[in-house]
């Protein structure tokens, strides 16, 4: 049985309206591979009825079927310029904040099932044992992690990963350093794991409720959304950036032509974006408005 055209409109309109993610013409395909098993599982004959259903549902199915809809493609250290930028600029520059201030805070605000989050911990950790005397305590980094997907924020949670997922990026010195062997799996130590707060968060929501950051990573989840949205998510990641503030975005993708109030600044080969007119405070009132 394949989807209907009035079914795909319907299930990519609900999609759209709850994540913001933007199903593509053509990709009924997708739609059906991805919550066929849902729909069956919940008594629907066919995507009307899921839709149906869904309209009256008070979150559960709908928090499911938006799972359902995510990709979650990651991986340890992904973008390698991106992580040479962290490794030489970005953590030595938090790393001196953190000597002064009395807390540094991190977001990752499409974290999938961790890799991002753990690889900038990590990160950290290393940084403050090449400066050695002197570095501040890890306890003065805070990193938040969020994602809409519930099951990989679940997964991301337990921190245990297959030799699958290790072989996709980690580095041999930092397994030996940071994993603990579980079985058949790879468990992140706890040094690690108590730096990163991992919540369910849609980008479509108000960002106030976070606080303000010193570092931002908003990476590689833009591209899923219309534009409307896309400007709306950058005014609101300056409003949460601290006036030194820093932000990572995926590699394919730019601020321009959606706000011009980063400045762009080319970090180890990697793009990197600062708030122009000083992060939080000065931003508040263009981030209001996409609130
Ligand atoms: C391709 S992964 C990127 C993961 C990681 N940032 C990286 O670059 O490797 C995109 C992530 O964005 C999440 N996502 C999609 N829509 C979202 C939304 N509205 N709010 C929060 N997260 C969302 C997905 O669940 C998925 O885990």
């Amino acid at each position: 049985m394949s989807i209907s055209a009035e079914e795909f409109k319907c299930i990519r309109s609900f999609v759209h309206e709850h994540s913001g993610i933007l199903v593509g013409d053509g990709k009924e395909y997708l739609v059906e591979n991805r919550l066929t098993v849902l729909m069956v599982q919940n008594g629907c004959k066919d995507f009307i009825e899921l839709h149906e259903k869904l309209k009256t549902d008070p979150g559960p199915l709908r928090a499911k079927v938006i799972d359902a809809m995510t990709t979650n493609e990651t991986l340890w250290f992904r973008d390698a310029s991106f992580f040479t930028a962290l490794s030489d600029h970005i953590a030595p520059a938090l790393l001196e904040k953190a000597k002064r201030q009395p807390k540094v805070r991190v977001w990752s605000a499409a974290c999938s099932t961790g890799q991002e989050p753990y690889s900038v911990a990590m990160l950290l950790d290393h940084g403050r044992r090449r400066m050695g005397a002197g570095a501040p305590p890890l306890e003065k980094f805070e990193i938040l992690a969020t994602d809409i997907s519930p099951s990989a924020i679940y997964m991301a949670q337990a921190a245990r990963y297959s030799q699958l997922a290790i072989s996709r990026g980690m580095r041999p010195a930092f397994l030996d350093r940071y994993f603990e062997k579980k079985g058949m799996a790879y468990e992140v130590r706890p040094e690690i794991r108590k730096l990163v707060t991992f919540k369910s968060f849609n980008l479509k929501e108000s960002f106030t409720s976070h606080g303000s950051f010193d570092f931002i990573l908003c990476r590689n989840v833009l591209i899923y959304f219309s534009d409307d949205l896309k400007r709306q998510i950058y005014s609101k990641l300056h409003g949460a950036l601290q006036r030194e503030g820093m932000l990572a975005i995926g590699a394919s993708e730019s601020p321009r032509g959606y706000t011009d109030a980063f400045d762009q600044v080319i970090m180890g080969g990697a793009a990197i974006f600062r708030p122009k007119s000083g992060g939080v405070g000065a931003a508040s009132a263009i981030a209001g408005r996409a609130r």
